[in-house]
């Protein structure tokens, strides 16, 4: 079954009930792998069971590191183009287009199974100049040009469109950008019919931020929504950025986003971040467990919200760094790809449980970055127990597999090797937080340099990605340095 390949033209109530399936599926898979103890799954997973998503956004640069993209296809089943998509990459100069970026991000969603949020066709930033130069009598046919070229480039490929990107101003009135100036507020209407003669079946959108909660900004939003659906002009939804500032989630969220669905579009959080003035304590990342759970929340509370984007994987890559001084830690990863308590607290929102209230889940991927494999291990070591907890999260023809390793034993373990072997018509593709070889039957994953070291009690996770023929079953059983370990 293939349930992310597609537009999906199912109101919320249907995607549910599809996703529902998939979520059995995934489920499915973890009895008949018979592992006990297998405390949490990934973030897409637990969406789709709520019949909704969990997207990211992904750069060109992201897709080379392969601690993020371990992370990027196992947790999230939805991709933004974090640039590559916008008019500056997209139509440099006037009628020459360069698609190659962002064919890039499309061609690794496919590979993942993960759905694409086109972002953006028309947005007064990252804009070429050529376009604010141009006489404003020559705009709309640029702008429309721009629309058609694009839309019809990727028709097929995406869920949706942010056709218009920020159009307002935070008082409410529309940015008086080139669009603008050339065309007056029409421009909105003309660039929604421009891109749904493209493509009609991509989901448009209208994106903003600081319309999160009922304010002048999403007042106007409002307004306009409604004028346009009066107007018969194509519009489906209304993207909710969502850049917060630590502990500032508006209360109003749910209520807008119910004032929103009640016009007859659906919405999205689009870009989800909640920045921390650095350096973040401990406190900061509860607080910040706190906003990420009110935001999933109030999605899952209204029926016409269809999922929950955030804007970049972990704190390495957001923008927060560089566009707000002194502010960061704004994702549910910490720059090491580990998850932070926001992540666990957005599992427990999604219904999925975790380990142990400050552990990672069992299904989160870890890796460093900078790690590299080392050598066999130093000192034998051999753990006296251990016990192994592993989550399969599989589709039609490949899996994700995370695997926490737990030194149950009294002594410290330097450096390990966990032996399984992988079902018939298993292959692995990539593996994060250790080294696997080979890529199919019985396997040896070896520590990284950074994880190598277990003291009592002490857990690591592990992971891969494989190729499979209709068995996604997980190993039957783990042995760590040649020791059978429990499940669990
Ligand atoms: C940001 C990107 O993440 C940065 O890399 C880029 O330099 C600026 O734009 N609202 C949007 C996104 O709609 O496109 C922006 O993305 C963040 C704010």
């Amino acid at each position: 079954m293939s349930l992310r390949t597609g537009t999906l033209t199912h109101p919320r109530r249907a995607q549910r009930a599809l996703y529902a399936t998939a979520a059995a599926i995934a489920a499915g898979t973890l009895l008949l792998a018979g592992q006990a103890g297998a405390t949490g799954t990934g973030l897409k997973t637990l969406a789709e069971a709520k019949g909704i998503y969990f997207g990211t956004a992904l750069t060109q640069s992201n897709l080379s590191n392969s601690a993020l993209t371990a992370v990027a296809s196992g947790q999230f089943d939805m991709v933004t183009p974090g640039n590559e998509m916008k008019w500056d990459t997209t139509e440099p100069s006037n009628g020459t287009y360069n698609f190659s970026p962002g064919d890039q991000i499309v061609s690794y969603a496919q590979a993942n199974g993960m759905r694409v949020r086109g972002h953006n066709l028309v947005w007064h930033s990252q804009l070429p100049s050529w376009v604010s130069s141009l006489p404003t009598t020559q705009v709309q046919a640029a702008m429309e040009s721009h629309i058609t070229t694009e839309a019809t480039h990727y028709k097929g490929k995406v869920y949706s469109w942010d056709v218009v990107n920020e159009p307002f101003n935070d008082d409410g009135t529309l940015r008086q950008d080139a669009f603008y100036a050339a065309m007056g507020n029409g421009y909105i209407a003309d660039a929604l019919k421009t891109a749904h003669a493209a493509d009609p079946n991509a989901k448009l959108y209208l994106n903003d931020y600081n319309i999160e909660g009922q304010n002048a900004k999403s007042d106007a939003m409002y307004n306009l929504v409604k004028s346009l659906k009066a107007a018969g002009v194509p519009i489906d939804g209304i993207g909710l950025e969502s850049h917060f500032v630590l502990g500032q989630v508006p209360s109003t969220m749910k209520a807008n986003m119910q004032r929103f669905t009640a016009l007859g579009v659906n919405v999205a959080v689009t870009e989800l971040d909640d920045r921390i003035q650095l350096p973040a304590s401990s406190a900061n990342l509860a607080q910040q467990a706190t906003d990420f759970t009110t935001v999933v929340d109030d999605c899952l509370a209204v029926s016409g919200c269809v999922g929950v984007s955030q804007w970049g994987v972990g704190d390495a890559d957001s923008w927060i760094p560089g566009f707000f001084s002194g502010y960061g830690a704004a994702t549910m990863y910490d720059a090491n790809y580990q998850p932070k308590p926001a992540y666990n607290a957005v599992v427990t929102a999604l219904g999925g449980s975790t380990s142990s209230p400050s552990a990672s889940v069992s299904a989160s991927a870890s890796a460093s970055p900078s790690a590299s494999p080392s050598p066999s291990p130093s000192v034998t070591g051999v753990a006296s127990s251990c016990k192994v907890a592993d989550v399969v999260n599989a589709w039609n023809t490949g899996l994700t597999e995370n695997i926490t390793i737990t030194n149950t034993g009294s002594g410290t373990v330097n450096g390990w090797t966990l032996g399984f072997t992988l079902s018939a018509g298993q292959t692995i593709t990539s593996a994060w937080s250790a080294t696997i070889t080979p890529t199919s039957g019985q396997v040896t994953a070896t520590n990284l340099s950074y994880n190598g070291t277990l003291t009592p009690g002490a857990a690591t996770t592990i992971g891969f990605q494989a190729n499979h023929t209709g068995d996604a079953a997980a190993p039957a059983s783990f042995t760590l340095n040649g020791k059978t370990c429990s499940a669990g």
